[in-house]
């Protein structure tokens, strides 16, 4: 089939490829020039672990190519995938009474309808139109009015076909996807879009075929669901912190519990990146806007919000006063395997303790460049090592594996005070113990070194009675 997909990010990249890979004739467009001109001379605009691989396997196929121009993608096509960028509507337009005049969080959909504005500009036919794109609820309702007002009036058809690819596992998630959604309103629709996944389903994917509505609403709740459990675990953490049990024990005895799962139920610093942040608000909003008041995802974002204060309380705790001390960040992205920096709760707590005076060096294996654009005043080393050297506090924000391999003796050494606050909980308690560090672990009993014992002050002098009193 012929398939044009619209957006070359982090979502669009890995589905073009994948579904190159998967025998079908792809075009990504995008409207950036330059992104356009390094994909076509194979040069990726980010890191993304094995999609180098399969953009290359694909343009030599010559089943993959990369265009800017959509009078020149379009026409042909059998389907269009909406890849594009939802991110948070800021600022929102004012209302007349002078507040904001929609619930705060909504997405800014101006890409998406500029997306549908050039396939009804540009098809050649029709063409099944699919959102990709996390957007609200009935957003296709607003896409299909763009599309009718093409000039061509060819019958377009809006499906959503949500996706659920992890940043860091792209390539292996759209090739192997545990399960594909898809929301249609017409049988049409569904059967093309069976036939476009029909040898990805083959790998072993589960496929649920639902209405348009049901699915775009279902990435909302499986992405605030993941978000909830993940504050869940983090309001755990504080529990244990308080009454000296171990959140890690608990995670693995709850998720040893089929009905809960153990998966994304890691305190730590919270979540971030592109995703979890934004859709939470945005599901928050349209459940307002539906007239809704779904409350409980206000707890869920201030628990993540209080997640990264524990930490930040951890390190003032054992440094006193932040001013002029120096803390070293190990991992900026917002997780391992990206170079990903957006909403990353490891600059957050950098923009924080630079704000409150602390000296801040970081080190990632990926996110150096990204890191230093968004946080230009951290400075960054170029290696663990080196960010541990003279540091009084070293902190572990993204738990990538290499860090679990660091030489400790050499890391107590360097470090002006062994002193490791663990956002993570990347070590084991036990071997920081043996190690000599104090170890603030997260919702777990701290390991304290104790403190080199107060030398005996000299012996005051003894006075003798006067012999005249
Ligand atoms: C997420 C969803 O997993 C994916 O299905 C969706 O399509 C896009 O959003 P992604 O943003 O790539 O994917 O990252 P994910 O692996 O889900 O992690 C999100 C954040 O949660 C990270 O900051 C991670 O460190 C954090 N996290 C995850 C935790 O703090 N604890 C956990 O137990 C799991």
């Amino acid at each position: 089939m012929r398939v044009v997909v619209i957006g070359a990010g982090h979502v669009g990249l890995p589905s073009a490829a994948a579904l190159a890979h998967a025998g079908h004739e792809v075009v990504g467009l995008d409207d950036d020039a330059g992104r356009v001109a390094a994909l076509q001379e194979r040069r990726l605009p980010f890191f993304e672990a094995a999609l180098q691989e399969l953009v290359d396997a694909g343009s030599a196929s010559g089943r993959l190519r990369f265009s800017q121009d959509p009078s020149e993608a379009l026409p042909g096509a059998d389907v269009a995938f909406i890849c594009v960028g939802t991110p948070p509507a800021r600022p929102l337009r004012p209302g007349l009474q002078g507040g904001p005049s929609r619930p705060t969080g909504e997405p800014n959909l101006l890409a998406v309808e500029q997306a549908a504005e050039r396939i009804g500009r540009c098809a050649s036919g029709d063409m099944v139109v699919v959102e990709k794109s996390t957007v609200p609820v009935q957003t296709a309702d607003r896409v299909r009015i763009v599309l009718s007002r093409s000039p061509g009036h060819h019958h377009f058809e809006v499906a959503s076909n949500p996706e659920f690819l992890r940043e860091g596992c792209a390539v292996e998630d759209s090739l192997h996807p545990g399960r594909i959604l898809v929301g249609a309103d017409t049988p049409h629709a569904h059967e093309v879009l069976r036939r476009l996944y029909a040898p990805i389903v083959e790998t072993g994917a589960r496929y649920h075929a639902t209405d348009v509505r049901t699915a775009e609403l279902a990435k909302h709740a499986c992405n605030a669901f993941l978000s909830l459990k993940i504050s869940f675990a983090n309001g755990l953490a504080r529990v244990c912190e308080a009454a000296g049990a171990d959140v890690v024990a608990i995670a693995d005895i709850m998720g040893s519990d089929p009905r809960i799962g153990r998966a994304f139920l890691n305190a730590g610093m919270g979540y971030g990146g592109f995703c979890f942040p934004k859709d939470l608000a945005a599901f928050r909003a349209q459940s307002l806007r539906l007239g809704y008041d779904f409350g409980l995802l206000d707890e869920v974002a201030r628990l993540n919000d209080e997640a990264l204060e524990a930490v930040l309380d951890k390190i003032e705790g054992a440094l006193w006063n932040l001013e002029g001390k120096r803390v070293a960040l190990l991992g900026l992205a917002f997780k391992p395997g990206t170079d990903d920096v957006r909403e990353s709760p490891a600059l957050r707590l950098a923009r924080s303790l630079i704000g409150a005076g602390a000296d801040v060096v970081g080190f990632d294996p990926r996110a150096h460049a990204q890191a230093a654009a968004e946080v230009p005043e951290l400075e960054l080393a170029p290696d663990a090592y080196a960010a541990a050297g003279g540091a009084h506090c070293l902190v572990v924000c993204t738990e990538w594996p290499e860090f679990a391999a660091l030489d400790l003796a050499r890391l107590r050494e360097l470090l002006a005070v062994p002193v490791i606050v663990d956002g993570r909980n990347l070590f084991d308690p036990e071997v920081m113990a043996r190690a000599g560090f104090t170890y603030l672990p997260t919702g777990r009993p701290p390991v304290k070194q104790e403190p080199p014992p107060a030398r005996p002050l000299p012996a005051p002098p003894v006075r003798r009675p006067s012999a005249r009193t």
